[in-house]
This record gives C-alpha cells, sequence and structure tokens, in this order.
C-alpha cells in the first residue's frame, strides 16, 4: 500500500505555501532540544574483522586522514567579509527568482548595493550555520551507528566519522563565531528531518536519512562552495571537510548495499518514502525563511516566489548539484526502481531525477579523498 504525500509530508502538495511556512522552529531560546532515539543497542560477537572488505578498507583509510581542527588550519588569517561573499550564488540578474522579486511591489524592488550585499552575507552566515547544525546530527547519528548497526567493521568505522563529525562541529562553530557576524539558529525543516532520522527505531534509516541524503546533499554543497569562495581560511577548513564526508557518504552506500539486497518490496518502499520526505524537507530548508525574515523583507512572498519558479531553477548549478549525489547514490543501492519505480516518479516530480547517472560516492570516494591523496604523496616523497 502506497502512502499518499499527506502521510509521508503532512501535506497533500509539496509546495503548499501555508503549510511550509507552519512549520517553525518554536524554542528558539533553549539551550538543549531533546529527541528519543527509539533503538536497541546491539553486541556483536563476532569480532573477525575485514568480514566486509570495502568498510574495513575504509575504516584503515580514515585512520590514515585525521586531522586537527585546532593545528591544521590557518585559524591567523584575517578574514575579509567581501572575499567570504565573493561569488555566492545569489545573483539579482540572473536567479530567476530574484528577478521575479525586484519588479515593481515585489519584496526586493528598490534594492540597491548595500541590501545585496547585505544579503549574501546573511545567506553565507545562515548556510554555514545550517551546515554546523547539520554536523551536529551527523555526530549524534554516527554515535547511535556505533550502538546500533550489527557488523563490527561497521562499528569500526563508525567510531571514527564520530570523531570526525565531532570536528567539523568544532571548526564550524569556530569559523561562525570568531571569523564571522555569530551563528542561525537550527532551520525548522532541517532540525524536523534531524529528529526524524534520530527518532526512527531501525539502523539502516540512520544511514539512509543520515550518509545518503543529509551528507550526500552536503557533500555537493560543500564542493560547491569551497569552488566559489576565494576567502582562503573558508576555501581550505572546506576541503579538509570535503574530504572526510567522500568517506561518509561512501560507508552509507557500501553498507546498505548489502542490506538492501536482503529487503522486501514492503521493506523497501518505506525506504523509498522516506528518502523522499528527507529530500523534501532539504529542499524546503534551502527556501531560507530566516535570511528574509533577517532581511526585513515579506517573507511569505519570497517563498511563494521561490517555490512558484522552483521549476526554472533546472538550469540553476546550486540547485542541481545539491542532489547531484543523493540520485545516484539512491539508483545504486536500488531505491529509484524497486515498486514500479516510486521513488523514480517522486524525484521527477521534485525535478532532481536527471542526476541518476552521475557517479556515485561509492566508486569515486577515493578521488574526493584529496587529503588522504596529498599524505600519501607527501610520505613517498
Ligand atoms: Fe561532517
Ligand atoms: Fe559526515
Amino acid at each position: 500500500m502506497t502512502a499518499t504525500n499527506e502521510e509521508i509530508l503532512g501535506r497533500a502538495d509539496a509546495n503548499d505555501l501555508e503549510a511550509i511556512l507552519s512549520i517553525t522552529n518554536d524554542d528558539i531560546g533553549e539551550v538543549i532540544h531533546s529527541v528519543k532515539d527509539n533503538a536497541a543497542a546491539i553486541f556483536t560477537w563476532d569480532y573477525e574483522k575485514g568480514q566486509r572488505p570495502a568498510l574495513n578498507k575504509l575504516y584503515e583509510k580514515a585512520k590514515h586522514s585525521q586531522w586537527n581542527g585546532e593545528t591544521d588550519l590557518p585559524w591567523e588569517t584575517a578574514v575579509d567579509p567581501e572575499q567570504v561573499i565573493a561569488n555566492a550564488p545569489m545573483d539579482p540578474e540572473n536567479d530567476p527568482v530574484l528577478i521575479a522579486a525586484q519588479q515593481p511591489g515585489e519584496p526586493l524592488a528598490n534594492w540597491g548595493e548595500t541590501e545585496w550585499n547585505k544579503l549574501k552575507m546573511e545567506a553565507q552566515n545562515w548556510t554555514l550555520s545550517q551546515f554546523m547544525h547539520g554536523e551536529q546530527g551527523a555526530l549524534l547519528c554516527t554515535a547511535k551507528i556505533v550502538e546500533t548497526v550489527p557488523w563490527i567493521d561497521a562499528k569500526y568505522y563508525a567510531s571514527t566519522q564520530v570523531m570526525d563529525e565531532a570536528r567539523h562541529v568544532e571548526v564550524f562553530a569556530k569559523y561562525l563565531d570568531t571569523k564571522l557576524t555569530g551563528h542561525y539558529p537550527i532551520n525548522a525543516h532541517l532540525r524536523m528531518l534531524l529528529d526524524d532520522i534520530i527518532n526512527d527505531s531501525r539502523w539502516d534509516m540512520t544511514y539512509l536519512g543520515m550518509q545518503i541524503m543529509v551528507e550526500g546533499l552536503a557533500l555537493a554543497a560543500f564542493g560547491f562552495m569551497h569552488m566559489l569562495t576565494e576567502e582562503p581560511l573558508l576555501k581550505q577548513l572546506l576541503r579538509y571537510v570535503m574530504s572526510d564526508e567522500a568517506r561518509h557518504v561512501a560507508f552509507g552506500v557500501l553498507s546498505l548495499k548489502e542490506y538492501y539486497e536482503g529487503l522486501s518490496d514492503a521493506e523497501m518502499l518505506e525506504r523509498q518514502e522516506f528518502a523522499f520526505e528527507a529530500a523534501v524537507r532539504m529542499r524546503d530548508r534551502f527556501l531560507q525563511q530566516e535570511v528574509w525574515e533577517r532581511m526585513g523583507v515579506d517573507v511569505r512572498r519570497m517563498v511563494h516566489l521561490q517555490l512558484t519558479h522552483e521549476t526554472n531553477k533546472n538550469d540553476d548549478p546550486f540547485q542541481q548539484l545539491l542532489f547531484s549525489k543523493i540520485v545516484p547514490n539512491c539508483k545504486k543501492l536500488d531505491l529509484l526502481d524497486r515498486n514500479d519505480g516510486w521513488l523514480r516518479k517522486k524525484f521527477s516530480e521534485i525535478n532532481v531525477i536527471q542526476f541518476e547517472d552521475w557517479t556515485n560516492t561509492g566508486e569515486e570516494y577515493e578521488m574526493l579523498d584529496e587529503l588522504a591523496k596529498d599524505r600519501a604523496a607527501a610520505e613517498t616523497a
């Protein structure tokens, strides 16, 4: 029995403006947010290392690729805010949404250089803040995987990812608080997704939500920001983080590939629905309601313009790249085509199916693991 959008998303139309705006972060002032994780911790008495050679190889690589967030980055760099926003993906002359929003009577009509620069700065702060919160989500999820996954090779590898994620939270927080102007609270859609992932009792759902969906998107987004930014400290920070993230996504693909081959159609459908839900929540968060709010413009109107122009954004390289890792990885896991192509149809509806034949991360992670490559080169020199 296929679930409806209403059951999966809580709304019949993925683009329902009121429903999207009704999801809000209602405890912004709180320091602690508590989520029930519902899972049994699993011991395994089978300690034979290397039964899953691909995971064992990742574990050995991870031990080699550790870095220190305090000492391996040039924190002495004086950060120039102009460099941080240079090439930011918000082009008032080419972005269809921003063009529409500048028409007479629309929220961004009469904007000058001051407003555009402030928008780029706020959007950058917001984006980096959501990365930081997502990194904490990854820290919690990976700690949970250490407990819940039944395979020793996966527990070993996941423990290295816990360390990686702690480092990522640390460096994003330090960058935002000491080099920029502090951080934004977590976006309501992102928080809802992280809560859903942690809430689920099934161990593979943690991987699917985090390693495949959230980290798949992060890997693509980091790559894009790394390519665009001219600020040297941020560029290096992102490069270091990406070399870890490539392993993390590969960990998801390699682990789930084996497990999903043994699942029934009904079990696969639940995974397909979860992947779709995650994709929509992540797209919702990129509506960046909080940024429009801080810019003092009509949030409802801006979100409306973004939703109505979404189909025009197929040519927007940023929108494209966001799903460029997720879709091929879902294909590799057979999530696109099981149950008569349920997820393929859904990904077509939200205009991201075009990436299905791009390289999956299970195959390309070694190429992305630049840090390990540099170190290996240094050792042989
Ligand atoms: Fe991370
Ligand atoms: Fe990660």
